[in-house]
């Protein structure tokens, strides 16, 4: 994704209270004590040791997996445009932008001429989070694919984007090219299965292939369901919106749903009203554009409504609120094409980049999320219910009520959860909140009031199936140390972040309703410092033991326990050019070890990742490659794609 997506716009101020007492520099020299027990300073620094006997972590309740295979080298070269894989592994396009998904759909065109119509029914564009959905019955040979379609890029017209302005400066674009990029958003679901000759390959056509995109309805539910800031002109009743924008990452549910989370959507409204924006924290806290136009697509000059200026003449002011109804999680019933889509409220509005679920044996759940952007914040969601698999039918609703948590990370390794419950600190009709519902739709601002710490554009969660232990990836975050709001801490230890870290916590008794956590830096991405060095002595230097990376964003655990991480930085820029192409690795979360699994073709970000339960067949998601990847004949229109990698003995990816 661009640089416009991760800009800082909070502005809340906040600070620990260790940052506010403490500087780094007291920390590190003389607080040390404060480290010692079960967060020794190597790991809570970031120290990341070579084997179990030197690592002083307590996250060590998890089996080894097996990772055995040969890692793959970076890759400098400018124009590669392919996908490499270790030896005795194969890797090949499965599902690019623009094939077919529905019964009908036409073939893509090279040139970019298919029409709207035909977007709506083949492959979206930016392949992003996916799982794999397995048939109960044949659940290593046959299951559906879920693909979250992130946004859209100039490729998706024969000449890019049209763009004219008229005579006060507002960008004009044409109807058609709109409808088409709201085409290529969304979702694809698509049939898989294995052949006689033990291929994978699409079922098409299939009743269970479906698209859904930027205009498909969908239904609202939980707190903030018919409230009046979710009312427009043309949805009276705040129940029903059309479509969902930016599907980044994901989330899967215990009964086999799929989650989308919204994140970018903010860069698609515009509210010229410069003092009701002003006075609109749910539209300036998420940095929706004040004019004279959104910051992409310019969507509103054709579709009114992503135009949120408020219109005194009309119904609940037109389309003011209209930005209200994007930012949710959508759950998604892969296996019931009737099911239609729902956004679930009780989760709270954000820039979400994903919807991580953990799922203790008491039935008791949490779903995590990060929201990327410079100095936001990790949340968690605890559902009221528990999950019950024998009582499919109490399950349905589970998403409609609980309560939103946002994390606090102390400098001494421990942290907390805070509630971001109306009436309870300081969300109150004093401070501006109005009623829970008006705490969920300004998650953000409430976030800020109770405290929460800052991080480095956290992207996605993983758990680990064994111990539940919570994964997240800071993926970079340039103010850092730069803006006041956003001093260092033991969390965001690196000033001007460029590199990025993994950081990972445990909930006390490993329980997803715990309040507490312990945590720590799980590793800091960058180069690998000379003899004697470390990365307190160049910003460009992180800690890894094994291959080298920057920028993680994808992160996933499969089924044995590997810890497998995604890369996206920005392959041309000087920053990054130790780091070759964007890149899969893999970590044994035990010892931190990371291999080197997959190079991607240059100027793609690799995002998105599942496999069959049995672990022998991995999709993986190029996205946005800049040459012509998957033709990879330097001439043809690049496309966003699925990659299948299957080992050539036929075992288990990464052994
Ligand atoms: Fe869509 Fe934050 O990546
Ligand atoms: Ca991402
Ligand atoms: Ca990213």
């Amino acid at each position: 994704m661009t640089d416009i997506d991760d800009i800082s716009i909070n502005l809340s101020g906040n600070r620990s209270l260790e940052q506010i007492s403490r500087s780094r520099r007291r920390v590190l020299k003389g607080s040390l004590g404060l480290l010692a027990g079960p967060f020794a300073p190597s790991a809570l620094l970031g120290g990341c040791s070579s084997n179990d006997s030197n690592d002083q972590s307590t996250f060590r309740n998890n089996p080894r997996p097996a990772i055995s295979f040969k890692p793959v080298p970076v890759v400098s070269d400018p124009h590669y445009d392919r996908v490499d894989v270790p030896e005795g592994y194969t890797a090949r396009p499965f599902f690019s932008w623009g094939d077919p998904v529905e019964k009908g759909a036409p073939d893509w065109d090279p040139d970019a001429r298919n029409s709207w119509r035909d977007q709506g029914v083949q492959a979206g564009q930016n392949h992003d989070g996916m799982h794999f959905f397995p048939f109960p019955e044949t659940p290593d040979t046959r299951g559906l694919l879920v693909i979250n379609h992130e946004y859209t890029n100039p490729t998706i017209h024969p000449q890019g984007l049209t763009i004219t302005e008229d005579s006060v400066g507002h960008k004009l674009r044409p109807p058609e090219e709109v409808r088409k990029e709201q085409a290529g958003h969304g979702l694809s679901i698509i049939e898989v299965c294995k052949d006689d000759a033990g291929e994978w390959q699409r079922v098409y056509p299939s009743r269970y292939n479906r698209r859904l995109t930027a205009y498909t309805p969908m239904a609202i539910s939980g707190p903030c369901a018919g409230v009046d800031a979710l009312k427009t002109r043309d949805d009276p009743e705040g129940r029903e919106v059309l479509g969902t924008l930016n599907n980044c990452s994901m989330g899967v549910t215990p009964w086999g749903t799929y989650l989308i989370a919204e994140e970018n959507w903010h860069n698609y409204f515009v509210n010229r009203d410069r003092a009701d924006y002003d006075r609109r924290r749910e539209h300036h806290r998420y940095g929706i554009s004040s004019g004279p136009h959104s910051n992409r697509g310019y969507w509103e000059s054709t579709d009114p409504r992503f135009d949120a200026t408020p219109k005194s003449g009309q119904p609940h002011g037109g389309h003011v609120n209209e930005p209200n109804r994007f930012g949710w999680v959508v759950e998604v019933n892969p296996f019931d094409p009737d099911f239609k889509p729902v956004k679930r409220t009780a989760l709270g509005r954000s820039t979400r980049e994903g919807c991580t679920c953990v799922h203790h044996p008491d039935g008791s759940l949490a779903f995590y999320s990060g929201e990327d952007s410079r100095g936001e914040y990790v949340y968690k969601f605890v559902p009221e219910g528990r999950f019950d698999p024998n009582n499919p039918k109490s399950n349905r609703d589970l998403l409609d009520k609980g309560t939103v948590y946002v994390a606090v990370y102390h400098q001494d390794g421990t942290g907390e959860w805070r509630p971001l419950r109306w009436g309870e600190l300081g969300l109150t009709e004093a401070n501006g909140f109005r009623d829970q519902a008006d705490v969920l739709i300004n998650q953000r601002s409430a976030a800020d009031a109770v405290g929460a710490t800052p991080m480095d554009r956290p992207e996605w969660v993983a758990v680990n199936p064994y111990s539940r232990d919570g994964y997240v990836t800071l993926t970079n975050n340039i103010d850092r140390g730069v803006d006041p709001d956003q001093p260092l801490n033991e969390a965001n230890p690196r000033s001007q972040n460029q590199y990025g870290q993994i950081l990972r916590w445990q909930e006390q008794d490993s329980h997803p309703h715990a309040v507490r956590f312990k945590w720590e830096l799980f590793l800091l991405a960058g180069e690998r410092p000379p003899e004697g060095k470390s990365w307190r002595d160049n910003h460009r230097y992180g800690n890894i033991e094994g291959d080298i990376f920057a920028c993680p964003d994808g992160l996933w655990f499969d089924p044995d326990g590997r810890l497998w991480i995604q890369t996206d930085f920005g392959d041309d820029k000087s920053a990054y050019e130790a780091m070759g192409t964007n890149q899969l690795l893999c970590a044994d979360p035990v010892t931190r070890r990371v291999k080197r699994f997959l190079t991607g073709p240059a100027g793609c970000e690799i995002t998105g990742i599942t496999s069959t339960p049995d672990g022998k067949a991995l999709w993986v998601n190029v996205q946005h490659p800049g040459i012509s990847y998957p033709a990879s004949d330097g001439q043809t229109r690049p496309r966003s794609t699925t990659v299948l990698i299957t080992k050539d003995d036929g075992e288990v990816i990464g052994t």
